[in-house]
């Protein structure tokens, strides 16, 4: 696949506040069956260091709610100043828990390399993100997961870098299509394995960020060959 919009942005801003696989890569690929307008208000959740926040803003125009729990809204709010954003995007410092926004506020959500974090208790959906987006909101969603469930017999090469705790928070498509099927506020239009996995990856393991430089053995050993990245479009009710 070709990722022509994100490779027209600067290689080093990105390498310097990437905090995982190639974000805006995943994104292009994720959202390019949906239609964002600039009218839009978009919930980025999980949003990091505010990289895929950037790109809704300058390449669709619509207004972004940056949140994210690790990153300080004061450090996102002074990377948005630096490219000129602060006036499209909202840097918002919150638990996906217990977020600040009213219900039936935002027309999408766009969550790149953090559902797998606070998604997989099965009323998470109904109670918590559902309700903040309007009637036909657009629900984005990619994340790490797995090919097949391997929680029985850990592969040694994936333990080369990460925990049981970590591995715990992967799962299959068909696993997460059972859980979000579960939702009585949303309808799944498609639960699939991204074309993007490979080269997002190798962006990633190229940054001396010591989360990059820690995965590196288990990618190195061949752990990828569990593993996938998984895309979840879905609209609420
Ligand atoms: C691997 S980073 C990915 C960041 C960004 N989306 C990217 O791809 O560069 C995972 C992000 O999930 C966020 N996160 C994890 N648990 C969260 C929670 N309970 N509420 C809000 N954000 C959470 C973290 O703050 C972190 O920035």
């Amino acid at each position: 696949m070709k990722f022509v919009k994100s490779e027209q942005y600067d290689k080093k801003f990105l390498m310097e506040n990437m905090m995982g696989p190639n974000c805006l890569k995943l994104l292009e690929e994720l959202i390019n069956t949906i239609k964002l307008e600039k009218s839009m208000r978009v919930l980025d959740l999980g949003c990091g260091k505010g990289l895929t926040s950037i790109f809704l803003a300058k390449e669709f125009g619509v207004q972004v709610f940056a949140t994210d729990l690790w990153i300080t809204a004061t450090e996102n709010f002074d990377r948005f100043q630096s490219v000129n954003l602060n006036n499209q995007i909202i840097p918002v410092h919150a638990d996906a828990l217990k977020m600040p926004f009213a219900d039936g506020f935002f027309d999408a959500v766009i969550s790149i390399d953090s559902y797998h974090y606070f998604g997989r208790d099965v009323r998470y959906m109904d109670t918590k993100l559902a309700p903040l987006l309007k009637k036909g909101g657009i629900i984005a969603l990619a994340f790490p997961g797995l090919k097949e469930e391997i929680h029985d017999s850990i592969p040694e090469e994936m333990a080369l870098s990460w925990s049981a705790e970590d591995i715990d928070t992967f799962h299959s498509c068909q696993w997460w299509r059972e859980l979000l099927e579960k939702s009585q506020e949303i309808e799944i239009n498609s639960v699939q394995e991204m074309q993007g996995f490979e080269e997002s990856w190798s962006d990633w393991l190229l940054c001396e960020n010591e989360y990059a430089v820690n995965d590196r053995a288990a990618m190195e050993a061949g752990a990828g060959k569990y593993m996938n990245f998984i895309s979840i479009i879905a609209r609420r009710k």
